[in-house]
């Protein structure tokens, strides 16, 4: 067993951590309090190649294994996990085209990506269907030659930027999940309705927007796998992604714990360091045993993914426990900033408002349990 990353995984890591300390920490804030959205730090993380880690290099992607994609992952969510939800979320929405295109799809789809920095969606939740994924009401119709899609989709990230949706539908929403299908989808289609930017408690930065298809004529040829595929490719995904969505949450964690440190060494209280008292040094080392169980379960996760394993139950654990951790770490945090913590002035109230988030997308913390709980005990 080597827990080391190799050289190659290091550069990589420093080269995104630098990049973060450069291009995000400083605009965090100000991105934060006035929700802008970071295109200029997906421009240049594409152009370092940080963004569509999924595409495979038959399909002129860089070949990135998803424990590359981790590593690079914590480091970008390091300077902002609201940009680093942006900027990973082609990988959400590429990955059921990786998982389940046609080779003549991959190509037309997926090198477009690695050709100019475009920006996709996936287009699964809906206003009435969060973690009742497979309850989803949005249909899709054949019409012989095309396809006609109409429903709505909630809480879709960057689809107020997004040039390709990938759209989860329904042949028949009676079917539940044995119904379900995956189609791709231009912005430019006819139909396409998109929703106002929801004002959120956390991760400002990121867009995120409901989306209605009005009878919007999909092609043929643009659905992934066959009519009532799409479940499985959705399922493939999440296993996918989940591991990507924890490192958010990692790099949050590391982030406030180095904060805490640091500050943890500089402010005094009863004429000593706040470090020097046993509550805060506890609190320190609690955040110390979260990030580095995080980090080993979500290398484990990613590990899996790379071997051609299923990864389901690990990839859950991963997500409920660094998400969870990031909340716990976050919010104390703040707690040991005291006052200046509460306080806008500071980095941790933000790191706490956007820890809330990862607890609650791509599945919350409560469906993770339910997927482990049903590996572990049988269903
Ligand atoms: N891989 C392959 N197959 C899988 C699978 C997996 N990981 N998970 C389940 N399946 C299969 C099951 O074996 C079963 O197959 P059979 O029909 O052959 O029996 C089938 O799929 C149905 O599975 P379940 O009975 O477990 O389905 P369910 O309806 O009870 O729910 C669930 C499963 C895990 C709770 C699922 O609904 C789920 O993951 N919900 C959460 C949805 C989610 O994560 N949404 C986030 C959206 S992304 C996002 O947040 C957007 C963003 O922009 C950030």
């Amino acid at each position: 067993m080597n827990f080391a990353l190799t050289a190659e995984q290091i550069e990589m890591y420093n080269m995104a951590k630098k990049f973060s300390e450069k291009e995000m920490i400083p605009y965090a804030s100000e991105f934060d309090q006035n929700s802008t959205f970071p295109i200029n730090q997906i421009k240049k993380a594409w152009e370092l190649g940080f963004v569509n880690t999924c595409i495979p290099v038959e399909y002129g992607g860089n070949g990135l294994s998803l424990v590359d994609a981790v590593t690079v992952g914590e480091a970008l969510s390091y300077g902002c996990m609201g940009m680093h939800t942006s900027i990973m979320c082609n990988d959400l929405a590429l990955t059921p085209i990786v998982v389940g295109g046609s080779e003549e799809q991959k190509e037309r789809f997926l090198r477009p990506f690695t050709e100019s920095p475009l920006l996709a969606s996936f287009c699964l939740t809906e206003p009435g269907n969060g973690s009742d994924a497979a309850g989803i009401q949005t249909t899709i119709k054949d019409k012989g030659d095309h396809w006609v899609l109409s429903g709505e989709k909630m809480w879709i990230t960057n689809a107020g930027h997004a040039d390709w949706f990938v759209v989860y539908c329904s042949i028949d929403p009676k079917l539940k999940h044995k119904g379900i299908s995956a189609v791709v989808v231009s912005k430019d289609f006819e139909g396409i309705e998109i929703g106002k930017k929801e004002h959120k408690l956390g991760q400002n930065c990121s867009d995120t927007r409901s989306i209605r298809f009005n009878n919007v004529k999909v092609p043929k040829e643009n659905m992934l796998g066959g009519p009532g595929e799409g479940w499985k490719i959705a399922m493939k995904t999440l296993d996918h992604s989940r591991p990507l969505v924890s490192s958010i949450a990692l790099g949050g964690s590391q982030r406030a714990l180095d904060l805490s440190v640091e500050y943890a060494k500089e402010r005094k209280q009863f004429s000593v360091p706040l470090s020097k008292h046993q509550a805060i040094q506890f609190m320190i080392a609690e955040m110390k045993m979260k990030v580095e169980a995080s980090r080993l379960l979500i290398q484990k996760a990613a590990w899996l993914a790379d071997q051609g394993e299923q990864n389901t139950t690990i990839a859950s654990t991963a997500k409920a426990f660094a998400a969870d951790s990031c909340m716990q770490i976050t919010t104390d945090a703040v707690q040991i900033y005291g006052g200046y913590g509460y306080s806008k002035e500071y980095p941790v109230e933000k790191l706490m408002r956007d820890a809330k988030l990862i607890q609650i997308y791509e599945g919350t913390s409560q469906i993770q349990r339910l997927v482990i709980a049903r590996e572990v005990l049988g269903k």
